[in-house]
């Protein structure tokens, strides 16, 4: 038989470890994945034709073009389903504060916090936010995120939440990444409105909500529902508008008190319900019995110097579809890196390497609705693959502090190798074999 034409083989791995399917998976199939030796994948176009044996791939195709994985690991690309990416300004002398003792809590009470971000996009251009968003997608792409949810949140008026998802729309035509636009007007009171919050409330369900379904910008709506943000009922009336208007629902929950949050999440039937920090038990059986995903965020608690965090643990043993995201933001995690956050998981939540990589890819994808186009290394997927300069998928977890990143292909385009200086620092994976 003539070996068929393809755009693209990775041959020369090691290791291909993947999550299967286009469902969340919860309970013990989270940690069920498939991990092949000497294997290849086969690329025509954006989508994965083949992934199997590297010798019997060879035979059956020619490739225009290949990538050698050089004994490195294959892994799907990172799906990171929660990050506030579009902001200015950072906050140094916040985390500095905490490591004095403030809480963000606290801070957030004195004029710090959100509102801080807000002032710096509330007088930025679309143009000069689109080019910092590029920056940090850059980031995200080096570090292996070949998909992001990027969220709105620090304009907090129609026009700068408008100009938010504007920034979003041009980053995105900009770079190769899957970039998901997640509406987060009700992220916090703008100054203007502390006094009258009701009011705020009703601009973001009568005037922001019907612009921005019409803008067709953004694909989720989000909430902040926490005691020094929005209640319970408030959350509701947001959400239950956004859902009207079209768009799905994401919601940050529990993470700073336990108002129940997660209850709220399962009875709308949001994609996701987020952090957890202080879910309850009835919390944890209500987004089990909704298919909720947990999309939970493992080193807030530490870069906030906050106790408490997600029982993951307890919520996979109860059978839910967990994912692990960034929450990249000035504020409570300034970090991009889903190896890190994967270390993390493992380390405070006793995940296993393979729950980690599948609660940082498949099930992140479902969170955002495209669990049937990326999130595993399957024919029919599009061809969002991460070469890993590490022999096995375990090293994932087991390095801490480093990028194991050496390649990345989205949508079957090799990205350009970033000029980090830490390239040259890096062993190759085949040098650490036994
Ligand atoms: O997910 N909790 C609310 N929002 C962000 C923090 C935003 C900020 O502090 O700027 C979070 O932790
Ligand atoms: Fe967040």
């Amino acid at each position: 038989m003539q070996p068929t034409s393809i755009d693209l083989l990775i041959h020369g791995a090691a290791e291909l470890a993947t999550s299967i399917g286009t469902k969340a998976r919860g309970g013990k199939l989270l940690g069920e994945i498939r991990v092949l030796r000497d294997a290849a994948v086969a690329i025509r176009g954006e989508t994965i034709v083949e992934v199997g044996p590297q010798a019997e791939l060879r035979r059956r195709y020619t490739a225009k073009r290949e990538l050698d994985a050089r004994g490195g690991t294959l892994v799907p690309g990172f799906v990171d389903a929660h990050t506030h990416p579009v902001f200015t300004t950072t906050r140094e002398d916040e985390f500095e504060l905490r490591t004095r003792g403030a809480t963000y809590i606290d801070i957030a009470a004195a004029g710090g916090g959100i509102l801080s971000t807000s002032r710096g996009v509330r007088a930025a251009s679309v143009e000069q936010l689109a080019q910092r968003l590029g920056v940090h997608l850059e980031r995200f792409a080096a570090l292996g995120t070949t998909t992001v949810e990027a969220k709105t949140g620090y304009g907090l008026s129609l026009d700068s939440e408008l100009k938010c998802l504007q920034a979003i729309a041009s980053a995105r035509r900009e770079h190769a990444l899957d970039v998901v636009p997640t509406f987060l007007g009700a992220h916090d009171f703008p100054l203007e409105y502390r006094e009258r919050k009701a009011d705020y409330v009703q601009l973001v369900i009568e005037e922001m909500l019907p612009e921005v379904a019409q803008s067709k910008l953004a694909e989720y709506c989000d909430v902040f529902t926490e005691g020094i943000a929005f209640s319970l009922d408030d959350s509701r009336r947001i959400l239950q508008r956004a859902r009207a208007l079209g768009l799905g629902l994401r919601l940050h929950v529990d993470q700073l008190t336990p108002l129940g949050g997660a209850e709220l999440a399962a009875e709308l039937g949001a994609a996701s319900a987020d952090h957890l920090e202080h879910v309850s038990e009835r919390g944890i059986e209500a987004l089990r019995d909704a298919n909720v995903v947990p999309v939970l965020c493992p080193l807030v608690p530490l870069f906030l110097r906050q106790e408490r965090e997600a029982p993951a643990r307890r919520m996979i043993d109860a059978g839910l579809a967990v994912a692990i995201s960034t929450d990249f933001n000035p504020g409570s995690c300034y970090l991009q890196s889903m190896p890190e956050v994967m270390s993390w998981a493992a380390l405070r939540s006793r995940m296993s390497a393979a729950e980690c990589l599948t609660a940082a890819t498949l099930n992140a994808a479902c969170s955002l609705g495209r669990g049937a186009r990326t999130g595993t290394l399957e024919a029919g997927k599009r061809a969002d693959v991460l070469v890993l300069d590490l022999p096995n998928h375990k090293h994932l977890v087991y390095e801490l502090g480093r990028n194991p990143v050496r390649d990345v292909v989205c949508a079957g385009r090799v990205l350009a190798r970033s000029q980090r200086g830490d390239d040259q620092a890096r062993t190759t994976a085949s040098a650490l074999q036994p």
